[in-house]
């Protein structure tokens, strides 16, 4: 059900991108901020990362596209943290039926077939749904930090850690 990318997945993953970042953001981020994130604006910039390349990955779920995840390095040089997972987005149908734990378990197999065993994911702290998901798939916290994007300054982001991904990447019992 999760395959990598293709470049004619750029219009699948800018769909699920804008409408992700409207239904989880609107009331946690400026309106200004999340209208900056519109298909048209979001489509460019997916057409000029696919395909990845690693130590990148950017991966879909389900068919058609569903939820996308897309990983590298990570971007704060923490050594502690080598990989990240920079975004993963579902459709709001599509939640709550695994997809996103495939999602970030393929992504963690990426980022250790490229040398980066451990990982780390940036969330809104007031993101309390994405937060349990991570804590649940046994992310620990690590940290928080002002948004660092123009117009957000006043919201927070908090760091999920693993020092190991090897228990996440392993496939789910039964
Ligand atoms: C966060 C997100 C990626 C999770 O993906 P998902 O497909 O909904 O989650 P899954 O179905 O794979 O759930 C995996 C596990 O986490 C748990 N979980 C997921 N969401 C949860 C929640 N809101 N509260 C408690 N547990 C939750 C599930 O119960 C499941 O555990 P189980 O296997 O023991 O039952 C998805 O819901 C999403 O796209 N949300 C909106 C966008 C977003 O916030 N992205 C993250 C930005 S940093």
């Amino acid at each position: 059900m999760v395959r990598d990318a293709t470049a004619e997945d750029a219009e699948a993953i800018a769909s699920v991108h804008a409408a992700a970042w409207r239904d989880t953001y609107v009331g946690m981020l400026p309106e200004a901020l999340i209208a900056n994130f519109g298909y048209e604006r979001v489509l460019p910039r997916w057409r000029e990362r696919l395909p990845a390349t690693p130590p990148q990955s950017i991966l879909v779920w389900s068919e058609p596209v569903a939820g996308y995840a897309y990983s590298g390095p990570s971007r704060d040089g923490d050594p502690a943290h080598a990989g990240e997972v920079y975004a993963i987005y579902l459709t709001a149908e599509r939640r709550g039926q695994g997809g996103g734990r495939a999602l970030l378990a393929a992504s963690a197999a990426r980022l250790a077939a490229a040398g980066l065993a451990s990982m780390v994911v940036w969330v809104l702290r007031d993101n309390h749904p994405a937060r349990a998901f991570y804590e649940r798939l046994g992310g620990r916290y690590v940290g928080a930090r002002p948004l660092l994007w123009a117009g957000a300054e006043a919201a927070v982001e908090v760091a999920y850690g693993w020092a190991d991904t090897a228990e996440l990447r392993a496939p789910a019992p039964g």
